[in-house]
């Protein structure tokens, strides 16, 4: 644990913060940090500020934040020993191996090995038949390479071609995924398919979906690999692998049903798209792949088994709060199907994609008369049902709208949502928070060339808690470093604070008038607030008939306005 902590510390001062966000991100300088797009949400204006004195980031839009490892990790959606091994090998730092015992390094070995040996037996003349068929599918040569597209022959050579240099226990065998025990005797799972590897986000083999060729009528048309330890079938998506770096540069995932439909599409260019494995869609799955991109467009098949996915979908991402797209490729079956007939009719597809209510609703009430109570009732139900969890007025207007063009029902989304739901959404509602007075004044004061609390400044007259105690801190010591600030209060809201500070900061420096502006007008808030503070007080007493608590009130408040007199002549000097 701690040597693994020594690396880390290792590896990050070698690597720099901005070379490493640079690659994914485009920087420009702004003093002394680099502001971009958040590569983490859309947006137009840049709120991703880089801070090479904190080597972090942070996004003042999404409040993503972090340091090289959380950014890695999240761009690349791997998981954390992938990613240190990735910045491992950019900084030349070698890693303390991982044991070659570790039982999901085995694992993936043997999934590995079987990928090569399906592969080689996919080429082999004796399995001639297989290939045609896999050509007769229109699965071209690149494909092949590209997915790592084998064939299952049948007999006992892949079990000695896996056995071969390496043994691997009885467990481990049947662990893979790839091999199941039939009375005592270790034999392979899968015979006469067609095997499509299936790729971990960082592209190791971690199962395969095998098809039955024609001629094959034993077991289901796909079979795939059982749940393993080191695969998990509501976490990944077929495609995940080969489509990560488009579904980023595209800004959008198509999530359709089936293997052969993603290799179809990416034969005609379409290279952002990923699939579900033999499962109905999950919460994980969509989750997983909601780091690369936040708009889903659903493709899902025509049949009825499509379209309640599709709703199921459209739930589980709405809770997510993302935005989806669904169009369908009827008349025919599936996106392999369309490709095959009418290649360019896809493309105009993605393009006339409409939002994924829109879709739905239109083809609920096909076949409604809403002039008919029962149908009516119908389609208000179904409409409640689908929008109860989404929080975004906006979408929710724009919702209300769709089903007036639609449908002529009026909705009305007060009570289609519970008022609960509308207070929660103010609440959660994104405002920027421009930086107070204090926190202004605390950048300042740390951009000193000496950081030190002028002996006129009177902490007093400062509100948030967090920005006092910072100052009484720096008051108290003689000299302090924004370092040193950092370090002491480790572990607190002050700590926030003070990187929020230098995030946002975009000067190298500060001057000591600067400061003393920054200060008056401060001192000049703090008044502001505590006068109408007591003229609602007074009145308060007033109202109340409460004589003597008025006239004490009242006289503070005299106190005050002399102090606040005092404050301006001395801020005129
Ligand atoms: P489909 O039956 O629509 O497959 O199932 P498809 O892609 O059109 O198959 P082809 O074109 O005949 O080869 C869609 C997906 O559902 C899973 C597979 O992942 C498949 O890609 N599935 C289907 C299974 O897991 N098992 C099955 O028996 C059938
Ligand atoms: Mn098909």
């Amino acid at each position: 644990m701690d040597s693994n902590r020594d690396q880390i510390e290792e590896i990050k001062s070698r690597l720099d913060v901005v070379d490493v966000v640079g690659r994914y991100v485009q920087l420009k300088q702004a003093g002394k940090n680099f502001s971009g797009l958040c590569p983490f949400h859309s947006e137009k204006t840049p709120s991703f500020i880089v801070s090479p004195e904190l080597q972090r980031y942070k996004c003042f839009g999404c409040g993503a934040s972090g340091d090289i490892f959380n950014f890695v990790q999240n761009i690349e959606n791997i998981d954390f020993p992938e990613t240190l091994e990735k910045l491992a090998k950019e900084a030349g730092v070698q890693l303390k191996k991982r044991s070659e015992n570790s039982r999901y390094t085995r694992l993936e070995e043997i999934n590995k090995k079987a990928a090569i040996f399906f592969y080689k037996a996919l080429k082999s003349p004796t399995n001639s038949s297989a290939l045609k068929y896999v050509k007769e599918r229109g699965i071209t040569e690149e494909s092949i390479k590209a997915f790592g597209i084998g064939f299952a022959p049948r007999g006992t050579e892949l079990l000695n071609y896996i056995q071969s240099d390496r043994k691997y226990s009885k467990e481990e065998l049947i662990n893979s995924g790839i091999f199941v025990e039939k009375e005592g005797k270790i034999r392979g799972k899968f015979f006469m398919r067609i095997m499509f590897p299936i790729r971990s986000s960082s592209g190791k083999v971690i199962a395969f979906t095998a098809r039955a060729l024609p001629e094959n009528d034993f077991g289901p048309k796909y079979l795939n690999s059982p749940e393993t330890p080191i695969y998990h079938k509501k976490e990944n998506l077929y495609g995940q692998y080969e489509s990560r770096q488009e579904i980023r540069k595209n800004n959008l995932v198509i999530l359709c049903e089936g293997t052969t439909d993603v290799i179809s599409a990416h034969q005609i260019g379409v290279k952002n798209i990923v699939a579900p494995l033999g499962t109905a869609i999950t919460k994980e799955q969509i989750e997983k792949i909601s780091k690369l991109t936040k708009d889903i467009l659903f493709l899902f098949d025509s049949d009825s088994a499509g379209q309640q996915a599709l709703e199921r979908g459209f739930l589980i991402a709405q809770e997510l709060g993302l935005s989806t797209f669904a169009a369908t490729t009827a008349p025919y079956k599936d996106i392999d199907d369309l490709i095959a007939k009418e290649p360019k009719k896809f493309k105009t597809l993605i393009r006339k994609r409409l939002d994924t209510f829109t879709y739905l609703l239109t083809e609920f009430v096909k076949n409604k008369d809403l002039s008919k109570l029962d149908d009516y009732k119908k389609t208000v139900i179904w409409i409640q049902k689908m929008i109860k969890n989404e929080k975004s007025p906006t979408i929710l207007n724009f919702y209300v709208e769709s089903v007036y063009k639609i449908s002529k029902i009026k909705l009305d989304i007060q009570k289609g949502t519970s008022t609960k739901n509308f207070a929660q959404i103010s609440k959660n509602r994104v405002t920027k928070p421009s930086p107070s007075r204090e926190l202004v004044y605390l950048q300042y004061l740390l951009y000193l060339s000496d950081i030190q609390v002028p002996k006129n400044h009177d902490i007093k007259y400062f509100e948030n808690p967090d920005i006092v105690k910072a100052l009484e801190y720096i008051k108290k010591k003689k000299s302090v470093t924004r370092d040193t600030l950092i370090k002491h209060f480790e572990d607190s809201t002050v700590k926030k604070l003070i990187e929020n500070s230098i995030f946002s900061f975009a000067e190298n420096e500060s001057t000591a008038k600067e400061l003393e502006d920054v200060y008056r007008n401060l001192v000049k808030d703090y008044f502001t607030r505590k006068e109408i503070d007591f003229n609602v007080k007074i009145s308060i007493a007033e109202a109340k008939g409460d004589l003597k608590e008025s006239e004490r009130l009242f006289k503070e408040y005299q106190k005050l306005s002399k102090e606040k007199t005092k404050h301006e002549q001395n801020s005129r000097l």
